[in-house]
């Protein structure tokens, strides 16, 4: 069980905090891996690191830039170039111009719609077409704030500014986008499902923040928030064979928040 000898998996985003976990996943059940980022440090040292702790013939790091569409076919062509075939898509990346309901402009609006929505669908639609006949597995990352509004009430008194309305709602249509494609490539047995992350702080960002990470981690059933480690699995479960018969979901792995 739980075993990707020969497929070919692109994960974008893949040099990032939750998705290189999930990349390393990969490797260790013997897939190739794509690793699609624009960040040109984070992914040398991401490619470095898998090539050096898994067979370096079975990683290809692309640098792409996933609000250009050109850009995004060029990274699937690249996988295919190398590897022949796409078995499984990740799409990790994500946008928001990070302002408040008042300040956003629409042409910011704009950009992170591009960004959490029509990249994952030019994506999904490219991988598509280079998966073989048995099939394949698309993944797109959400979040919790695609299924439930943040409460403005854990952000002020702190001093925040509310998880951001354009990253929300893009999230919540990216939960659509899944549902839709998995209904319109079912007959290709091309599953497509959602991973819905909660609260993963790192701590660059408001990871510092203590009395913020006590807020989140009190909003989880198990009282905590979520540890680096705790997405890579349920994104490589999803696309493996195991994991077959599920197609269309969305898994919130977020200690609970969204189930009470
Ligand atoms: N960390 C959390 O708490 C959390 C919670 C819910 C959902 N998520 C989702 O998980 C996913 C990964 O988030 P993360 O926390 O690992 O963030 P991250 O910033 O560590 O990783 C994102 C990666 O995407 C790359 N990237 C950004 N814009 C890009 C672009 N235009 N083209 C190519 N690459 C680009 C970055 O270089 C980075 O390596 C995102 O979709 C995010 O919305 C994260």
């Amino acid at each position: 069980m739980f075993r990707m000898d020969g497929k070919t998996v692109i994960v974008t985003g893949g040099a990032g905090y939750l998705l290189y976990p999930a990349c390393r996943g990969f490797a260790e059940l013997g897939a190739r891996v794509v690793v699609g980022d624009f960040n040109q440090e984070r992914l040398d040292e991401a490619v470095r690191e898998l090539g050096d702790d898994f067979s370096p013939d079975r990683i290809l790091g692309v640098n792409f830039d996933a609000a250009d569409e050109a850009s995004c076919t060029a990274l699937v062509e690249a996988a295919v170039e190398r590897f022949g075939k796409i078995d499984v898509l990740v799409a990790g990346t994500t946008g928001s111009a990070g302002k408040e309901v008042g300040d956003i402009a629409a042409d910011e609006f704009d950009r992170a719609n591009r960004m959490n929505i029509t990249s994952p669908f030019f994506l999904a639609r490219s991988a598509a077409g280079h998966m073989p006949e048995q099939g394949g597995s698309i993944i797109f990352i959400s979040s919790m704030y695609g299924l439930v509004a943040p409460n403005p009430s854990d952000y002020y008194p702190l001093g925040l500014t509310p998880n951001p309305v354009d990253y929300g709602a893009g999230k919540a249509g990216l939960c659509q986008l899944g549902r839709y494609l998995a209904a319109y490539w079912g007959s290709r047995n091309i599953r497509v499902n959602v991973v819905a992350p909660g609260a993963f702080p790192w701590k660059s960002g408001h990871g510092n923040n203590d009395q913020f990470i006590d807020v989140l981690g009190r909003k989880s059933m198990l009282g905590r928030i979520g540890r680096r480690e705790e997405i890579g699995g349920a994104v490589v479960f999803l696309a493996t064979d195991e994991a077959s018969f599920i197609t269309g979901q969305v898994l919130s792995v977020d200690g609970g928040v969204t189930s009470w």
